[in-house]
């Protein structure tokens, strides 16, 4: 049989809210927060042993406080993040206890994660670096450049990457450290030579980035 592996969570919800123009993960979704929506199944997973939530400097009192009045079985921490998204996981990364061996790191966005998935894809990291919730892609693919096709991508090998994205460790964190530009910690740790696997995710899962996906959200959600 093999070794258990104790697994942490980082939640990244240190984002600015450019794009959305405010912080969503803080926004009211029916009686919650959006953030304390996506903190449920990581709660409820029995693979996680220990959370911590990645939140803005300016915030992090008030979501300590928050975090503090939770009762749960495991430890649940805010820490600040950075300018990055790289920078605030790998904050988290640091913050988590030292005998955590998997990191499953995962979007405050993407409220409608589920404990199953969560947990198929620490399955995942047994024999491999790494392994990410991803969904084979439906469409034919374009590459485009000043409004011209430059190719057309086999989307039989095409998965779009969501998150949890879990990886042993070690390498993630060597990853992070790299200071690359990228925008998912799969790439960074491929980037590395690490090998990644993937475990096919829902589309239910998807990340909240417009005022309509916030409606369909709010369409969702059971509060
Ligand atoms: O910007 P993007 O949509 O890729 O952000 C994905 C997640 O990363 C969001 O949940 C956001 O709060 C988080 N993030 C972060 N620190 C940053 C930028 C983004 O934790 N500096």
């Amino acid at each position: 049989m093999k070794r258990f592996l104790k697994t942490g969570a980082v939640i990244a919800a240190a984002g600015s809210g450019e794009r959305f123009g405010e912080k969503k993960q803080f926004k009211q979704l029916k009686k919650r927060p959006l953030l304390f929506h996506t903190l449920n199944p990581f709660l409820e997973c029995t693979d996680i042993f220990e959370i911590v939530v990645v939140v803005p400097e300016e915030n992090l009192e008030l979501v300590s406080r928050e975090l503090a009045s939770y009762t749960s079985a495991k430890p649940v921490r805010a820490v600040a993040g950075g300018a990055r998204r790289q920078d605030s996981v790998l904050n988290g990364c640091l913050a988590l206890s030292d005998d955590v061996e998997i990191i499953a790191v995962h979007d405050a966005a993407r409220p409608f994660v589920t404990s199953k998935l969560i947990s198929a894809t620490i399955a995942g990291c047994r024999n491999t670096d790494g392994c990410i919730a991803a969904l084979p892609c439906k469409d034919t693919v374009k590459k485009v450049m000043n409004n011209q096709i430059q190719s057309t991508l086999n989307r039989n090998t095409i998965w779009l990457a969501q998150t949890p994205q879990t990886f042993h460790r070690d390498i993630l964190i060597r990853a992070l450290k790299q200071n690359m530009d990228a925008t998912d910690e799969a790439s960074m740790v491929e980037t590395l030579g690490g090998k990644v696997a993937v475990t096919e995710g829902f589309s239910g899962n998807f990340k909240i980035t417009t005022s309509e996906d916030w409606k369909l959200a709010e369409e969702l959600i059971i509060a």
